[in-house]
């Protein structure tokens, strides 16, 4: 028997029971295939191919521009690096809100080239017939509610959604829409603590947060963030765990110190 077979490999079911034994569910972004195996290896649940990558990997304002050939691309690197985690990959905007043909036809590119294990899209009613289509073909769906930055011209700014009770309420409807669809899980994205927990107990598939509050069913976070490689992103509800963008600029540094005044490369560093 290999070393992988051995590996008990989280599933969309895993996620749902682990909702059921209250053991909460741990989710980062990746993007490529290095960063994919240390995630992996510190044992997160689940991966996600956020379309965070527009931002984080390719420097864009918004998550806009990034297109369904990089996002698969990106998908396939991580892929190449996971041994247990559920891989799930964003489909990016334009992909799925238009027809659910068109829905259907991006996340199957998804799943056939990217090698991902679950789609993630955002909105709830309105994409509604989308979701159902994408599920009927038997590709597991992750929903994404609250600040959803993919309509971010629509709501003009990245502050937290659904203080008001239309929004709050629509919120929890479509968290019991996304639930009766057949979606697997839900993201929550930036809203009051208080829904996020009203909304976790409204349904039994898991929520997992992201400046929800503790009482989703799970978080997930940016690694970039996570690890401190942004230095001007500092939202309220991001803890660093490290300070990687002083650790990488001071080493770069030293190197360029040490190149310069023939430090390096030393003797024993040479043929
Ligand atoms: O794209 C992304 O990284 C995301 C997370 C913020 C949930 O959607």
């Amino acid at each position: 028997m290999s070393v992988h077979s051995e590996i008990k490999k989280i599933t969309t079911e895993t996620l749902r029971k682990m909702k059921f034994d209250k053991e909460k569910i741990t989710m980062l972004t990746a993007y490529d295939f290095t960063t994919a195996k240390m995630v992996d290896a510190g044992g997160v649940d689940a991966i996600l191919i956020g379309d965070s990558a527009a931002n984080v990997m390719a420097g864009f304002e918004t998550t806009l521009p990034i297109t369904l050939d990089q996002m698969i691309y990106h998908t396939q690197c991580v892929v190449r690096g996971v041994d247990r985690a559920l891989v799930v990959a964003d489909l990016p905007f334009g992909t799925y809100q238009s027809n659910p043909e068109k829905a259907l036809e991006s996340a199957v590119r998804m799943m056939k080239e990217g090698g991902a294990h679950a789609v993630k899209i955002e909105g709830g009613k309105e994409i509604e017939e989308s979701i159902r289509k994408i599920v009927n073909a038997g590709i597991p769906v992750c929903g994404h509610l609250g600040l959803t930055p993919q309509s971010i011209y629509q709501f003009g700014t990245y502050k937290v959604r659904a203080k008001e009770e239309a929004e709050a309420e629509k919120l929890i409807a479509d968290c019991q829409l996304l639930e009766e669809l057949g979606c697997f899980a839900v993201v929550l994205e930036k809203i009051p603590a208080a829904l996020a927990k009203k909304a976790s107990e409204s349904i039994s598939i898991p929520t997992i947060g992201i400046g929800a509050g503790p009482d989703c069913d799970g978080q997930v976070l940016v690694y970039h963030d996570m690890v401190g490689m942004n230095q001007g992103f500092s939202p309220k509800f991001l803890r660093r765990y490290l300070d990687l963008y002083s650790e990488i600029t001071g080493a770069v540094s030293q190197y360029v110190k040490d190149v310069k005044s023939s430090d390096f490369p030393n003797d024993k560093e040479s043929y």
